[in-house]
């Protein structure tokens, strides 16, 4: 019989910043189509509920700051260690960064961070997961881009740089791995009912969904499916690509 390539059972995947919004999505889906979810996250108090939520064992939770190199290397290494080959890596880790801030008032201490943890995060974990994933002849990354890397949204260039930079770095690693059954790709949602945009004025609200077709703003679980169908073997003619999930605001 045919197996479903949507099934995960017998895989691990390895989800960043599955503590809350589209990476816990992420991992709950994943989760009940039979992947063994490791969790990586800064957030203790969120990996400790996922961890209760789906009964994970201490190894399948690593509490980790994206920004710090050595830590993502090491942990990488441990997850091997422990659970063996990681066919899939879904990175859902990022923070807005300065926002509403023009470029000639932004302190370069911030804009710093927030490439530490949206860009080279992503980096870092593809240069980990990569040399694996060739000997095994198989793997699949998806990184959360946004639609702030294609167009580009006034006052955050921290964020805009760290996204379209993303999409860049995807477009060539994935020819660099793509004769090894690996494939690399980018998810780039618009705005998205988390918490990451509790602190979005209203004003603003507004106006980013006044640009979306759909007239709403997307939700997690629309987000997570995407997700699921690039970290799963069905998705293995596709590589290098930035995915929309935008509510047909771009549709390219
Ligand atoms: N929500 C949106 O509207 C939207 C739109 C487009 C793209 N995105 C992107 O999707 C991804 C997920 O967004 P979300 O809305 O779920 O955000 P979120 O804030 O709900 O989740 C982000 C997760 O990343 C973790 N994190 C933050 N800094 C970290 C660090 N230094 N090291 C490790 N973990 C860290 C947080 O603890 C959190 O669990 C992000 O990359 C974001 O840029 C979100």
């Amino acid at each position: 019989m045919r197996k479903n390539p949507a099934d995960f059972s017998e895989q691990t995947l390895v989800i960043a910043g599955a503590a809350q919004g589209i990476g816990k999505a992420t991992a709950q889906l994943l989760h009940e189509r039979g992947a063994r979810i490791v969790a990586l996250d800064i957030s203790s108090e969120g990996l400790s509920s996922l961890q209760t939520e789906l009964s994970l064992d201490k190894n399948q939770v690593h509490q980790i700051n994206l920004a710090d190199q050595d830590a993502v290397f090491s942990t990488i290494a441990r997850v091997q260690s422990d659970h063996g080959q990681i066919h899939a890596l879904v990175n859902s880790v990022g923070i807005v960064g300065p926002s509403g801030i023009n470029i000639e008032n932004i302190s370069w201490n911030d804009f710093e961070k927030t490439l530490a943890i949206n860009l080279f995060g992503a980096i870092w974990l593809t240069q980990a997961v990569i040399p694996s994933m060739k000997e095994n002849a198989y793997g699949r990354i998806a990184h959360l881009a946004s639609i702030a890397g294609k167009e580009g949204n006034p006052g955050m260039s921290p964020y805009n740089v760290s996204k379209s930079a993303m999409i860049g770095f995807v477009k060539g690693v994935a020819k660099e791995v793509a004769s090894f059954g690996i494939t690399v790709n980018a998810l780039a949602p618009a705005v998205i009912n988390t918490h990451m945009n509790a602190n979005t004025s209203e004003e603003t609200l507004k106006y980013m969904i006044s640009r979306i077709p759909m007239g709403r703003l997307g939700e997690v679980d629309e987000i997570a499916q995407m997700l699921a169908f690039m970290a799963s073997k069905a998705c293995s003619f596709t590589t290098g690509f930035t995915f929309d999930a935008s509510g047909g605001r771009a549709t390219y």
